[in-house]
C-alpha cells in the first residue's frame, strides 16, 4: 500500500503554538517542516544589519534579490542562514520581531517568498506554518489548520519559551507586541491573516501542545487515507 503524501498548512496569529505543533506533526508523519515566518524574519534581520528602510518596498526587494536565505529543516526546527551566516537565534530577537510585520507587508516581498515556499512544498509531505499558507501559498493543501489561542495565553507561552532559552523577556511587553502584531497581520492589505474557508479551526488555549498535535495528526491520517 503506497501512502500518498499530503501538504499541511498551519496558519494563525503569533504565539498560538504553530511552530511547536508543526514540528511535532512533521516528525510524527516523517514530513518536512517549513517555518515561513523565519524567512520573513531573515529578511528583516538583513534589513536591520544593512540599515535598509523597512518601509521602502523597492529597497527591500533589491535587498532580497541580493541576499541568500537558506532554510534547513531539522529535528530542532529550521536552521536559518543568511549569506552563509547562521542567524537561527538572532532572528528571534525583539528588534527583528518588531520590524518583521513591516517587512512582510510589502507585496513584492511576499510574491518572492511565496514562490520559494511553493517550490519547497512541491514534492508534498510538507508541513508549513505561517499566516497565508492555506489562503495563498498552498490553496490546494489537503489539510488546513487555523490555530488560535487567547492573547494572554499566547503571551504567557512566548514568555516561557524565551525564559527557557535564556533570552531576556518581559510578559507585559510581549503581550503588547503580540497585540500590535496581530493588528498589523490581520489588517494589512496584502494577504492578511484570515482563516481559509476550508480550514479546521483549533483553539489551543486550554489544550496541551501534544493534544493539539494529536488532533492534527489524526486529521492528517484521515486525509492521507482519502487521497
Ligand atoms: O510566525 P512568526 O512570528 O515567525 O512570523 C513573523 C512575521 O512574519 C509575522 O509578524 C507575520 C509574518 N508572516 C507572514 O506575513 N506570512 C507568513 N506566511 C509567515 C509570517
Amino acid at each position: 500500500c503506497v501512502m500518498d503524501k499530503i501538504n499541511i498548512a498551519i496558519d494563525g496569529p503569533a504565539g498560538a503554538g504553530k511552530s511547536t505543533v508543526a514540528k511535532i506533526v512533521a516528525s510524527e508523519l516523517h514530513y518536512t517542516y517549513i517555518d515561513t515566518g523565519a524567512m520573513y524574519r531573515a529578511l528583516a534581520w538583513k534589513a536591520l544589519h544593512t540599515d535598509t528602510d523597512i518601509e521602502h518596498e523597492a529597497s527591500l526587494i533589491s535587498l532580497l534579490e541580493n541576499t541568500s536565505i537558506e532554510i534547513y529543516p531539522g529535528d530542532e526546527g529550521n536552521k536559518v542562514f543568511v549569506d552563509t551566516q547562521d542567524v537561527t537565534e538572532e532572528i528571534r530577537s525583539s528588534e527583528v520581531t518588531a520590524s518583521v510585520s513591516a517587512v512582510s507587508a510589502h507585496y513584492g516581498v511576499r510574491e518572492q517568498m511565496v514562490t520559494t515556499q511553493q517550490r519547497l512544498a512541491m514534492k508534498k509531505g510538507a508541513v508549513l506554518d505561517g499566516r497565508d499558507i492555506g489562503t495563498v501559498v498552498l490553496p490546494d493543501a489537503e489539510l488546513k489548520i487555523f490555530l488560535i489561542a487567547s492573547v494572554e495565553e499566547r503571551a504567557q507561552r512566548r514568555h516561557r519559551e524565551n525564559v527557557d532559552n535564556g533570552r531576556p523577556s518581559e510578559l507585559q511587553t510581549i503581550l503588547k507586541d503580540i497585540q500590535v502584531r496581530d493588528e498589523k497581520d490581520m489588517n494589512r492589505e496584502i494577504s492578511p491573516l484570515v482563516k481559509a474557508t476550508d480550514a479546521v479551526e483549533i483553539d489551543s488555549t486550554r489544550l496541551t501542545i501534544e493534544e493539539v498535535a494529536d488532533k492534527i495528526c489524526a486529521l492528517a491520517r484521515e486525509r492521507i487515507s482519502m487521497s
